[in-house]
């Protein structure tokens, strides 16, 4: 059975725009964060508290999170690669943080510069400090597709694991059997699916995944995944939002806001949209 309402996880602001060439100004991610609270949307990941010399694009992590209006009700939660980051982003007034690991050795290596089993101790000292600060830990797992470690995470704490389909190479074939294999160890409530397009698969995968009740999604399709050369960014929101309510499934966005704020950022980083919602109704 479908669920009756979703949760959506926007990424867009840090998925999406960590991986976009052009160096977004900090107002404009202001801005944008902003306009997405306004669209209604619960959860918006604002940005990383990882570092600056392997990714850029988020330097301005304390600037963001301290220049935006946080609307009640709406999460902000930034990724925190490790204790440093974890304690930066609780500084920057971060309430609530994610930690982000890999089913892949090789991914784990490139993205946060560890081995898997290195990565999980550092995700303990994250645990620990957030347990005694009392933050919510969302929990990543990348590469997902094929080798499932999820349920780790999970015992460690984490109130939500999002399943990486990093270079979207999943179907909804082995999406079936990815989530059949981690749903024996995690509960259903407990998951998210994050699914990149770069195959075209993404919508098809979400749907099949509909069990699980929260997609993350990036609007305007931003971005991408900088260790993971020709992958495109995620699903974009736009077209999850549209699907879901043609489904009868509550969301609780609007999506001509939503739509407002994908408009605002393309033109910001002049990029075309990646939301197939979007370019079906733009008035050109
Ligand atoms: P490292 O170089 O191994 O770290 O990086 P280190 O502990 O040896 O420290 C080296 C330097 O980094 C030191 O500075 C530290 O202070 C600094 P220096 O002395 O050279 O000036 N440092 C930090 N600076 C800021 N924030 C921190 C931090 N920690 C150490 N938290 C590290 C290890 C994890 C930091 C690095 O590899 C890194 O920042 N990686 C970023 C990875 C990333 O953001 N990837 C993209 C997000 S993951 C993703 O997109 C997938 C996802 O969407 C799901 C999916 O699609 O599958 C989530
Ligand atoms: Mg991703």
């Amino acid at each position: 059975a479908l669920p009756q309402t979703v949760k959506i996880v926007e990424v867009g602001p840090r998925d999406g725009l960590q991986n976009e060439k052009t160096v977004v100004p900090t107002e404009a991610k202001i801005n944008l964060i902003n306009m997405l609270s306004e669209s209604g949307l619960p959860v918006i990941e604002a940005t990383s508290f990882v570092s600056p010399k392997w990714v850029p694009q988020m330097a301005d992590q304390v600037e963001v999170m301290q220049g935006i209006s946080k609307k009640p009700g709406v999460s902000y939660p930034v990724l925190t690669p490790n204790l440093k980051g974890f304690q930066a982003a609780v500084s920057a007034g971060a309430s609530e943080v994610a930690i982000f690991g890999a089913a892949s050795e090789l991914f784990s290596k490139k993205n946060i510069n560890c081995s898997v089993e290195e990565s999980l101790q550092r995700f303990e000292e994250v645990m620990k400090a957030a347990k005694e600060a009392a933050v919510p830990v969302r929990g990543y797992v990348s590469c997902v597709v094929g080798c499932p470690y999820e349920d780790r995470l999970y015992s460690m704490g984490c109130y939500e694991i999002s399943l990486g389909d990093t270079i979207g190479v999943g179907t909804p074939g082995s999406m079936t059997k990815m989530l059949e294999a981690v749903t024996k160890e995690v509960p259903v409530s407990a998951l998210a699916v994050h699914c990149h397009d770069t195959y075209g698969q993404a919508l098809a995968n979400i749907l099949i995944a509909l069990q699980v009740s929260v997609v993350d999604s990036s609007v305007a399709g931003l971005g991408g995944c900088p260790y993971a050369q020709g992958a495109s960014g995620n699903v974009a929101t736009e077209d999850v939002v549209y699907m879901l309510h043609g489904l009868g499934i509550k969301t609780g966005v609007d999506l001509s806001k939503l739509m407002d704020a994908g408009a605002f950022i393309c033109r910001t980083i002049n990029r075309k949209t990646s939301s197939k919602v979007a370019q079906a109704t733009c008035k050109l």
